[in-house]
């Protein structure tokens, strides 16, 4: 069994404010794990729910790597933040019956570091490297070969004395995850057998997922409120999760405990998370495109300097559900926006001929 404890105990009891105030979103997605969090988390594919297609390709991976009773093979999880990718690696261990030993990409410092991880894991344990992106070059070099061949050179002393130790590695099986897959070098991603991407959720399934959470963490909903929290979450369970903490906790201080259409839609309107889910800074970054570059084509460093964000959080957190809800376009000259995205901010598209007025 995987040791949840892994998780939880790393991870402190509340999540950091958003100091900056520049969007509950970005905080939010950007948070260490809460113990919330961990508590809602579901532990097998049958509490899964949604991404169709990546659950089939795992789990017919597991069920044929446990006929066999072989380790299952090197696994790469991508997507946007809070979508599952961890959920997912720990499930892994568990449908395995394996241990989970869980690291970041820029904690492995050194070939040392990953040495060490690797040399404690056991026949069939899994190692969950999350933002594999983020390894050092220098490190990424000696997993191949681990992932390869089972084995690690590390180079030990130095001057005349350095000399090249070959460790043998159990079989085991790296979980890496990251949400810029772009970004992974070809020799590492090839050694990945599956690459599997996650999408974001529909209203439907993130609905079953409130219904879950909100059982589990025993607030009385209706099927009202569940929709309302449902199309407010960007396709992201974590946000579901988030959004009905606070939505309970505005039930109970506002109205009769119950997470209820009307209570669901005001509590999120106090956290300036609009209908269609667009929080304040989504509406920043639309809003600086149309107004101070007349919609595009923009520079996302430009963009992020404009609404003093980092450009990363602009790319991994904001920019993806924009572009997937037509709100944005990506263009080799930069990024562009739409009608829609003008009409999300109140304003009128500019028209051609206006366009060369200005
Ligand atoms: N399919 C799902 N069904 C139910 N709950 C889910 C599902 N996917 C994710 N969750 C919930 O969303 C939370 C966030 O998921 P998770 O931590 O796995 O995301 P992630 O992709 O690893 O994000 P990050 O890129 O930020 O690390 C989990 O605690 C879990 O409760
Ligand atoms: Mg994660």
């Amino acid at each position: 069994m995987p040791k949840p404890s892994s998780i939880s105990a790393a991870a402190p009891a509340t999540p950091p404010a958003d100091t900056k105030g520049l969007g509950y979103l970005a905080a939010q997605l950007s948070a260490p794990v809460s113990n919330a969090e961990a508590a809602l988390r579901p532990l097998s594919f049958a509490d899964f729910a949604g991404q169709p297609k990546t659950v089939e390709r795992l789990k017919i991976m597991v069920g044929a790597a446990r006929t066999r009773g072989e380790a299952l093979n090197h696994i790469l999880l991508s997507g946007p933040p809070g979508l599952g990718k961890t959920t997912l690696s720990l499930i892994l261990g568990a449908e395995m019956g394996r241990n989970v030993r869980i690291t970041s990409g820029p904690v492995v410092e050194k070939a040392s570091d990953l040495a060490g991880l690797l040399t404690s894991l056991e026949e069939g344990d899994l190692l969950f490297i999350d933002e594999i992106h983020r390894i050092p070059k220098t490190v990424e070099e000696y997993l191949y070969s681990a992932m390869e061949d089972f084995r690690l050179d590390i180079m030990i002393d130095q001057g005349p004395n350095a000399r090249s130790v070959r460790l043998s590695l159990p079989r085991f099986t790296l979980v890496g995850a990251t949400t810029r897959a772009g970004m992974l070098t070809a020799p590492l991603r090839s050694r990945f057998t599956l690459q599997t991407r996650l999408d974001y959720y529909d209203a439907d399934t993130l609905a079953g997922i409130v219904r879950r959470s909100c059982g589990l963490l025993g607030v009385p909903l209706e099927e009202a409120g569940a929709r309302e929290i449902a199309t407010r979450s960007r396709g992201t369970p974590r946000i579901a999760n988030n959004l009905i903490n606070f939505a309970r906790d505005y039930a109970q201080q506002r109205g009769d405990g119950r997470i209820t259409q009307k209570s669901a839609a005001a509590a999120l309107e106090l956290l300036e998370i609009d209908a269609r889910g667009l929080d304040e800074m989504d509406k920043r970054i639309l809003r600086v495109m149309a107004e101070n570059y007349r919609g595009g084509p923009v520079g996302l460093g430009t963009v992020a300097m404009a609404v003093s964000e980092e450009a990363d959080t602009l790319e991994e957190v904001h920019e993806p559900f924009l572009i997937q809800e037509g709100y944005l376009q990506r263009t080799p000259q930069g990024r562009v926006l739409t009608p829609k995205g003008y009409h999300a901010v109140g304003l009128k598209p500019l028209g051609a001929a206006q366009d060369t007025l200005l």
